[in-house]
């Protein structure tokens, strides 16, 4: 007997997979996370202990081992639905190690794609991302635009996820699935009780607020020769939670059936188009906080301007990204500031 409120979460104590839950949680469901940590963190599921009251269980288990992922559907029946973060998602470590990519991220999405099939679980979720467009021709981008050359072995998974999740979600077999394509996730949970974990990010964000308080001297900016504005490039950042409610919105879509699609893709963006310098600026405004940076060279595989067209998600799905800019900065500041705050009192004890 399904439970429509219990839903599997892979990659749960992850930045977007924390996010989630605490969203799912917040809306009534009930989760199980399996984690196998190697990039995610146990610090993620006891911050969502500490926002909603209640425990997160979490499977520390290799989703590229099948026998492992079939054992926790044989544990936990009556599961209504899956969402599926569970990838590395590093652009230059795929670039220096395809392999090991290809390898995790496809090896562990037919896994639990059969594990769906084996318990009858028709109700899934992928997380995808908009580096699947690569360098689209038509700004805003919709969700129709042809896939274009995917720009790193990671993209190129996500490319191949999102097919592997077509191809198997053929009209005779009641499986739905929802591919959901981030822009760029930025900031952190209002309570500053959770947020993005990285040691040494790669990522604009991350990289400014630890610039900002000093974990590093100073930061760069890849490239102010661009054709754009003010010559750096342009992304579309969404809020964290905004991902995180999407994912809520798309699971509420497909389990009280309105999905009229086996297989349907929605772009996760805010709509608006924000350049390096924009970001920086409205950082500096919001934190009070001056940073060091210097302007260096392009970074390789850079796309120079994505945005995306977010009518679908918001027609459909009922969805909106309701935070702003000044708020993604704020949230992942003060983010910054608790995880400091943590460290000085752990070296106190
Ligand atoms: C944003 C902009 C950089 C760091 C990545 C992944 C993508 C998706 C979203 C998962 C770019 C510039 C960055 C720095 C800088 N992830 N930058 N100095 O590359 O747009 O997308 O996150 O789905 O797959 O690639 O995000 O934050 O790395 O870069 O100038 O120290 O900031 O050149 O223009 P990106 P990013």
């Amino acid at each position: 007997m399904k439970d429509p409120k219990k839903i599997l979460v892979t990659g749960g104590a992850g930045y977007i997979g924390g996010h989630t839950i605490a969203d799912l949680m917040a809306n009534g469901f009930d989760i199980i996370s399996v984690d196998d940590l190697s990039r995610g963190s146990m610090r993620m599921l006891h911050g969502i202990e500490k926002i909603t009251g209640r425990k997160v269980k979490n499977y520390k288990v290799d989703l590229c081992n099948l026998e492992d992922t079939e054992a926790i559907f044989t544990e936990n029946p009556g599961i209504a639905g899956i969402i599926h973060f569970a990838a590395y998602k590093s652009v230059p470590e795929s670039v220096r190690e395809p392999l090991k990519y290809f390898r995790n991220n496809i090896n562990s999405l037919v896994n639990v794609l059969q594990c769906a099939r084996e318990n009858n679980i028709n109700h899934f979720v992928f997380s995808s991302s908009c580096s699947v467009y690569g360098n689209a021709e038509k700004l805003p981008v919709s969700e129709d635009a042809p896939q274009r050359e995917a720009e790193s072995p990671y993209a190129r998974t996500k490319q191949m996820g999102e097919n592997i999740c077509k191809d198997f979600s053929v009209p005779t077999r009641k499986f739905n699935v929802t591919l959901l394509r981030y822009f760029n996730p930025v900031g952190a949970h209002p309570s500053a009780m959770i947020g993005e974990l990285q040691l040494i990010p790669e990522n604009l964000v991350p990289v400014i607020t630890q610039t900002a308080i000093g974990k590093r001297k100073d930061m760069q900016i890849f490239g102010n020769d661009y054709p754009t504005r003010d010559g750096t490039c342009v992304r579309d950042y969404i809020h964290v939670m905004d991902i995180a409610n999407a994912h809520t919105k798309a699971l509420q879509y497909m389990i009280s059936e309105k999905n009229t699609e086996r297989c349907e893709v929605f772009n996760l963006g805010s709509g608006n188009g924000v350049t390096v310098l924009e970001l920086i600026n409205a950082f500096e405004k919001v934190s009070g906080q001056k940073l060091n940076y210097k302007v260096g060279a392009r970074r390789p595989g850079d796309v120079v301007e994505v945005y995306a067209n977010n009518d679908k998600a918001r027609k459909i799905l009922g969805w909106e990204a309701k935070y702003s800019l000044d708020e993604m900065m704020d949230t992942a500041w003060r983010w910054e500031l608790e995880m400091k705050k943590e460290m000085e009192a752990a070296k106190l004890n």
